[in-house]
């Protein structure tokens, strides 16, 4: 029994990654986005690279016809290290080539030798590494939080020329030591670097873990960003897929569909390629109908005090004559609500979306009670600008056309048609300006620290929307 149970639990557990979830949103960074990300990890490398601690070396040579020299070599610094050739590639499946070239390290010690029981001398050196050359490879991963991990997956280190140059002491003394700094400079420092690169790449992790897997958008939702599956790595870009789907907050329910699967076009002009589908749009319509927030109370202060028809028995009377006459000298109110969630779609170059909802129309009592007039079922096609602003992707909707029938009347038979004109104007002046005002606030884009987004551009395609753009960093 037991073990069934946890067959079921993780059988539950993998389901997701074993259907293969699409993703809400793809993040794709280029080689130009891995060229910024070497600028900025060479700085951080270069920072490690100082950090190299040579240690102390002492020890005693036989040598004729003087007899045994014990020799010491201490406090040996770093005073300056290059890396002026450095280059990163994609290693498709794996992740991201490193190499450095023609880097070099100058450094600073003393010596000190002793020899013939009683005769002590001691100076000075300076030491250049050059044609020092690294190559790593950088693994990219998920982890169990869905966000990208990276660690070294390969290393070597070669030192090309040792040159040293002694002050004070014996010349003969150099060959000496000459040859011995040499060898134990080049093993100290192959056996360090690897390590040094490996510690720059997992401080990149910190950073990494700063992806806003789980983000707030307002008091009702919230939007998820964890990779459904391991990054895929070509030799063009490396692909996050993003579960890139609303919440509400605290209550992850399930939408009855699901992402479409899509695949964003090669394309190189920007750092990265964030394509958002049609998805995540609709899995926020889920959302806030299910929050129960897709509705509105329209009354007459918000009508535009220029419009000819007012909301009250006596202008609806002239339309429908029957309010009038059973509802003398009241105000109105109308109650806008959705029937269910909008859906959006994405066509080249074109956002609409479909949205049904009922309008009820009531007559306010004195005592404030609300009496039903009719109730309107209306299909309205809106279309959408989706705009990015800072980090957040927005919108603005303009209507386009809306389509009325009468569900029900408490006021007897009417014309639906005559209402057409001026329900049509109250969608455009108040429903429409209301709901841009919230879409103007937009939704968080997924995103890393201080990042921000630079050159930015957007295109419409089939069931996404695909936002190039370049980023940067600060502090
Ligand atoms: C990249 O991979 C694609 C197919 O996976 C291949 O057609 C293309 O030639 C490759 N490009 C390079 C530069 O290797
Ligand atoms: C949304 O509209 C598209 C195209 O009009 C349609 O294919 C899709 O099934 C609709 N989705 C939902 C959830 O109604
Ligand atoms: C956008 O799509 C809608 C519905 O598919 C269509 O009626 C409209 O003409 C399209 N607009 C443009 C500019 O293509
Ligand atoms: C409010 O007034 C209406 C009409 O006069 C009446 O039918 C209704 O019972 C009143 N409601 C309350 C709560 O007093
Ligand atoms: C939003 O759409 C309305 C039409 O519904 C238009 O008048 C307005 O200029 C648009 N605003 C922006 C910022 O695009
Ligand atoms: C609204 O659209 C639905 C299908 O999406 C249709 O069944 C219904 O009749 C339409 N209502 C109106 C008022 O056009």
């Amino acid at each position: 029994m037991v073990s069934l149970w946890c067959v079921l639990a993780l059988l539950s557990f993998f389901s997701p990654e074993a259907s293969g979830t699409n993703p809400g949103v793809i993040l794709r960074v280029t080689q130009k986005g891995l060229e910024y990300g070497r600028q900025i990890g060479l700085v951080t490398l270069q920072k490690k690279l100082k950090t190299v601690k040579i240690p102390d070396m002492s020890g005693s040579e036989k040598v004729s016809p003087i007899g045994k020299v014990s020799y010491s070599l201490t406090g040996i610094q770093i005073l300056d290290l290059g890396l002026p050739k450095s280059a990163v590639g994609l290693v498709p499946g794996t992740g991201v080539s490193l190499s450095i070239g023609d880097a070099y390290i100058n450094l600073h010690g003393n010596w000190r030798v002793k020899y013939l029981r009683i005769i002590k001398d001691s100076g000075s050196f300076d030491l250049s590494v050059s044609g020092l050359s690294i190559s790593a490879t950088i693994s990219v991963k998920g982890d169990d939080t869905g966000r990208p991990v990276v660690s070294s997956a390969n290393c070597a280190a070669s030192v090309g020329n040792v040159k040293i140059k002694f002050h004070g002491g014996a010349s003969w003394l150099y060959n000496l030591f000459k040859h011995y700094i040499e060898k134990a400079l080049r093993s100290e420092l192959q056996k360090q670097i690897c390590s040094l690169v490996a510690e720059a790449i997992e401080e990149m992790n910190p950073h990494l873990k700063t992806l806003n897997v789980l983000a707030q958008v307002d008091k009702y939702a919230e939007i998820e960003y964890s990779m459904v599956e391991s990054p895929l790595m070509s030799n063009s870009s490396i692909d996050l897929s993003l579960k890139g789907e609303f919440y509400n907050i605290g209550q992850h329910k399930e939408p009855p569909f699901s992402p479409t699967p899509f695949s964003p076009p090669a394309q190189d002009s920007n750092m990265m390629y964030i394509g958002l589908s049609a998805f995540t749009l609709n899995s926020a319509g889920f959302v806030y109908n299910n929050a129960g927030v897709l509705s509105l109370y329209i009354t007459d202060d918000m009508i535009p005090s220029s419009f000819p028809i007012r909301l009250n028995t006596k202008t609806f009377g002239t339309f429908i004559p029957q309010i009038a006459k059973q509802y003398p000298g009241l105000m109105m109110k109308l109650l806008v609500k959705a029937e269910k969630e909008p859906n959006v779609s994405f066509e080249p170059d074109n956002v609409t979306l479909q949205a049904s909802s009922t309008v009820t129309a009531y007559a306010i009592q004195p005592n404030a009670t609300l009496s039903p007039l009719f109730v309107l079922n209306v299909n309205a096609s809106v279309s959408a600008r989706i705009y990015v602003s800072g980090l957040t992707v927005a919108g603005n909707l303009s209507l386009d056309e809306m389509d009325m029938t009468l569900a029900t009347s408490y006021v007897g038979p009417f014309q639906v048609k005559s209402l057409d004109s001026f329900l049509t104007m109250i969608m455009k002046a108040v429903v429409i300006p209301v709901v841009n005002a919230l879409l103007r606030q937009g939704y968080p884009l997924p995103a890393i620290g201080n990042m921000n987004l630079v050159n930015t551009q957007l295109q419409i395609l089939k069931d996404y929307v695909l936002i190039g753009t370049d980023v940067q960093f600060t502090g």
